[in-house]
């Protein structure tokens, strides 16, 4: 929408969170408050997404280089009347203006819509919501023909206005012009000495301009983050929705309440996902995959009908179709598994091609490696990379057949077809189809003795 600007109100101090971080950077699902009604907003297209900053503003700045935000500094918080003041230097005349909070991180654009449909018909329309406790918040004050009068903040309130149970969300959509010439004659005269940007509802009606009121979709999006204990539920929220929309996209989760998705997640049809489960950053799950219990996974994309067992840990991994992970793998990144690879119990790779059908089943390290196709690595494999100053590579060829036990020092080329013999030491390259193994000779001492324990007292 081209004639929208968005202004998100983001410079209170958060004085309940107790933190000394901003309250907009506390962390929703992986990501700051902020970050997700910038995304909301976002998906509105407008023509410009102003950010109202005060409090630990340099540092909220910061975490937003996206070159698609103005920033407008509230020195002083004087009230969401003077902060929405502050920011209309920025704003589109005879657009429109939609306020948003940086706290208020639920939102969903189809709402937002729903608000600036009906603000095409009127001047002004307010998100306003029904709620069993309207405790904190401003009152919804309407006449008895219902049409909306104004809003009257909790603290200014007279008994009767306190029984309201029609809340003012604090989201509205105004046009840019009148809200210029109302913000111009606020004043702070009351319970609160603030500038209320709620005030323009009587002003508009003062002056018989007519205001609309919109219901949000779901219940529960407007709520907003004062303490730990609203971002703790919010966060719930949150995951309630992603493991929804999830199951809505063909995903069995065993626990919806014991998923958490932080970022974004792809899921093919018939994935089935067990409990205790965190997906972070981009994670792609292919048509059947398997996810077990207390896994976490971070930018990975698994092929279809990956299975991945439990208590795994994966970042940035890539695997094709048909792999085994774990349980109890340790795959770190640059792993990346070609398909029907199979890696076992206490596996950590790192910086690693797997080729096709290789399996590396038990204890092993591998890191800095390309590992061929059919090659099975036995239990106790390490890849001695690191020299304590450099990184070096192993090099596995096709079919190769590592023993149990075996340490591959670095820089090494193990042969296509080569076997190492088990608990060998392979420093220098082994020759393709033949077996190479290093080994200290095996002997035995007859008639030697276990040590026996002194008697008590003996010297
Ligand atoms: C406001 C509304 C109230 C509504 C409630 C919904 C006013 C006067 N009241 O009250 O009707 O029910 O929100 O949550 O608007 N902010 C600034 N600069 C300021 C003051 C506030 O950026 O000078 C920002 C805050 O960071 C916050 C938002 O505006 O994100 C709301 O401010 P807050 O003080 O929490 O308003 P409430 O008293 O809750
Ligand atoms: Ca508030």
């Amino acid at each position: 929408m081209e004639d929208l600007t968005v202004i998100v109100l983001a410079a209170g101090q958060g004085t309940r969170m107790r933190s000394s971080l901003p309250k907009v950077l506390h962390d929703l699902a992986g990501r700051p408050l902020l970050a997700h009604v910038i995304d909301t907003a976002r998906c509105l297209e407008p023509a410009r997404i102003v950010v109202v900053h005060g409090h630990g503003g340099e540092q909220v700045r910061a975490a937003f280089p996206d070159p698609d935000l103005t920033w407008v500094h509230q020195a002083r918080q004087l009230g969401t009347g003077h902060a929405v003041a502050e920011a209309m230097a920025a704003v589109r005349p005879k657009g429109t203006v939609l306020v948003l909070y940086g706290d208020v991180p639920l939102l969903r654009p189809e709402t937002l819509r729903d608000l600036l449909d009906a603000q095409k018909r009127v001047p002004l329309a307010l998100l306003t919501a029904r709620v069993n406790d309207p405790t904190g918040y401003g009152r919804i004050v309407r006449d008895e023909h219902g049409s909306l009068r104004a809003i009257v903040e909790e603290k200014d309130a007279n008994d009767a206005e306190r029984a309201i149970d029609e809340i003012n969300t604090g989201v509205m959509a105004v046009d840019a012009d009148h809200l210029s010439r109302w913000l111009a004659d606020l004043d702070n005269d009351n319970a609160q000495g603030e500038y209320y940007l709620t005030d323009v509802v009587a002003m508009a009606v003062g002056e018989g301009v007519a205001v609309a009121s919109v219901h949000p979709r779901e219940p529960d999006e407007f709520l907003g983050v004062n303490d730990r204990r609203q971002l703790a539920h919010i966060e719930r929220l949150y995951q309630k929705r992603q493991s929804h929309a999830l199951m809505a996209a063909g995903v069995t989760l065993r626990d919806p309440a014991r998923l958490d998705v932080r970022g974004r997640v792809q899921a093919g049809r018939d994935v089935v996902i067990d409990v205790d489960v965190v997906l972070e950053g981009d994670v792609s799950l292919g048509e059947g995959v398997q996810i077990g219990p207390f896994c976490h996974l971070k930018n990975v994309t698994l092929g279809p009908d990956c299975r991945v067992l439990s208590h795994s840990v994966l970042e940035s991994v890539t695997a094709e179709a048909g792999v085994t992970i774990g349980p109890f793998a340790r795959l770190r990144p640059g792993t990346y598994l070609a398909s029907e690879v199979k890696v076992g119990n206490f596996v950590e790779l790192k910086n690693a091609q797997v080729g096709e059908g290789s399996k590396i089943n038990h204890l092993s390290y591998v890191g800095d490696a390309d590992v061929g196709r059919d090659v099975n690595i036995g239990a106790g494999t390490i890849t001695c990379n690191y020299d304590g100053a450099n990184k070096h590579r192993t090099v596995i060829g096709d079919g190769a057949f590592i023993g149990s036990d075996t340490q591959l020092v670095a820089p090494v080329i193990v042969g296509e077809g080569a076997t190492i013999g088990a608990g060998s030491t392979i420093t220098r390259d082994a020759p393709p189809h033949a077996l190479t193994l290093s080994r200290v000779p095996q002997e035995t001492r007859e008639g030697w003795r276990r040590p026996q324990k002194r008697n008590k007292g003996e010297a």
